[in-house]
């Protein structure tokens, strides 16, 4: 799956030519890392890296792999834009090194992986896309319950709760289940807006699945109507899946 069909190690003396590996790391914990993750992390250069499920995937680097963080975990204000983000793989790749961009979860989910795909083919850099186990998915299996279910759950849709003014909620109206991301800080508004704009029942289920299969897992079931007070005392969300739909009542609380 490379933009850029081959490239031009060892021509002329001039440095070989690098690649880039746009990889997800999963929900954290290393046995959940793809084989293909495994190996690309061991063969690399240079591993530029999130914050999120990407620790425990640095422990199969080369100790002279140069580790690049360029986490930005709620928008710090210290942390890289995205596009100073691009120019760290363009340059590391243009060394001539091979390097594996490691994103937490699956690069296919809210990751930003269109601005590096699209930096990386303006420079001439191949680049390879690898699947891993988007914390979307992963997070109800490790709260006990599917996403689908035949008489609970047809389909579900995968929305960021981190814009809340700039989502249309209404759209969301009569949907069987919807999973959203970056919702930690706004569980209570998230909740208002599905009752409000988009006529969800006050009663429909909520699993609440904090830092999703790591040792500090903590899950909350709760409803649209209560979910902001239920976990009022429940310190810190984040990093969070909120499952809202009847198949969420299946979860178990741990
Ligand atoms: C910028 S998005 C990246 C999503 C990622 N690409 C994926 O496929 O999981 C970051 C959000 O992913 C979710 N997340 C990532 N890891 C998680 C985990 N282990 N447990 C719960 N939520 C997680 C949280 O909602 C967090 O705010």
């Amino acid at each position: 799956m490379s933009a850029v069909a081959s490239d031009t190690a060892g021509t002329s003396g001039a440095p070989a030519a690098g690649r880039c590996f746009l990889v997800g790391a999963g929900p954290g914990p290393a046995d959940y890392l793809t084989m293909r993750a495994v190996k690309l992390i061991g063969e690399a250069d240079a591993i530029v890296y999130d914050d999120l499920g990407c620790e425990d995937a640095l422990s199969y680097a080369r100790p002279n792999a140069e580790l690049v963080y360029v986490g930005k975990r709620g928008g710090k204000a210290e942390s890289l834009k995205q596009p100073q983000i691009d120019q760290i793989l363009v340059d590391l790749c243009t060394q001539g090194k091979q390097v594996v961009r490691l994103k937490g979860g699956c690069p296919s989910v809210f990751s930003r992986v269109a601005s590096e795909m699209t930096a990386l083919s303006v420079a001439a850099i191949p680049y390879e896309l690898v699947p891993g186990v988007s914390s979307a998915l992963a997070a109800p299996l490790f709260a006990g319950f599917p996403l689908t279910h035949v008489s609970l759950s047809t389909s579900f849709t995968v929305v960021s709760g981190h814009d809340i003014a700039g989502t249309d909620w209404a759209s969301f109206r009569g949907l069987p289940t919807l999973v959203v991301l970056m919702a930690g800080r706004n569980l209570g508004q998230i909740a208002r807006r599905l009752v409000e704009d988009a006529g969800w029942a006050p009663d429909t289920p909520v699993a609440v699945v904090r830092s999703a299969g790591l040792p500090d897992q903590r899950t909350w079931l709760t409803c649209l109507a209560t979910a902001e007070s239920d976990l009022a005392e429940a310190g810190q969300l984040s990093p969070c899946i909120v499952v809202v739909g009847k198949v969420a009542a299946t979860g178990s609380i741990a």
